[in-house]
């Protein structure tokens, strides 16, 4: 698929499987997995991450990746179960082929913690931090349309349970982490599911609704 028809055609399919009929395992293979990292790993980055992220994963890019394959999703599903969940994740754990929870790193000291609601400040708002996350979310996009190009189906979520801590401790990922977004890969023709499209999917408008020309004047 060249780049262009890939940008025009990605779109975002929340696939709510059933938890008794699970996807099947590896459709498409872990190689082809690492095939879309290494292509998404090209994104655009400003300034490294500080050195404490560099402890496990040495890269000072500003994100971190952590993959899981059907059979983790579907543990992950069950731990989730066990505990009460009532979302949606469970069904879309059941539904998903592969799993990728994408975190960014911001830098120390000016990240809080866990937030208790969407309108608390989780971390500053410094020009680096901003910097971290549009580097991050480059490479999410790239990560989206790579597996499109790759035959899956993709929803980028906020991840809802998948951002808290039990699932963080669960996945070993590091508390200094932020999760930016859960990518759910699946299937292209997801079996025992209801396939639901993003919410806002056709509120873009055309480009000129959010663009335009510009030229310098005196002020
Ligand atoms: C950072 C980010 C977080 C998102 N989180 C959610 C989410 O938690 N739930 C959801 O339904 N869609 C989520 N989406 C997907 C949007 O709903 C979707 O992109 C939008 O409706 C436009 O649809 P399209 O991707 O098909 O063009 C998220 C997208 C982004 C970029």
């Amino acid at each position: 698929m060249n780049v262009k028809k890939c940008l025009e055609e990605r779109r975002t399919y929340k696939i709510i499987g059933t938890i008794a009929y699970p996807t099947e395992e590896a459709l498409i293979d872990k190689d082809t997995i690492d095939d879309i990292l290494k292509s998404a790993g090209n994104a655009p980055f400003h300034y490294p991450c500080d050195r404490v992220h560099m402890d496990t994963l040495s890269s000072p890019v500003p994100w971190r990746c952590y993959k899981l394959d059907t059979v983790a999703c579907h543990e992950l599903m069950h731990m989730l179960l066990d505990t009460g969940d009532a979302t949606k994740v469970p069904n879309m754990l059941a539904a998903a082929q592969y799993l990728l929870q994408v975190t960014w790193l911001p830098d120390p000291g000016t990240f809080s913690g866990e937030s208790q609601s969407k309108e608390d400040p989780m971390f500053s708002g410094t020009l680096r931090n901003m910097e971290h996350i549009a580097a991050a979310s480059a490479f999410a996009q790239s990560l989206l349309l790579a597996a499109e190009e790759a035959g899956f189906k993709t929803y980028w979520s906020s991840g809802g349970p998948l951002r808290k801590k039990p699932v963080f401790d669960a996945l070993g990922i590091p508390h200094t982490e932020l999760l930016l977004g859960s990518i759910f890969l699946f299937p292209n023709e997801p079996k025992h599911a209801e396939i639901k499209s993003g919410n806002l999917a056709d509120k873009r408008g055309a480009p000129n609704d959010w663009s335009r020309w510009c030229a310098p004047t005196k002020v």
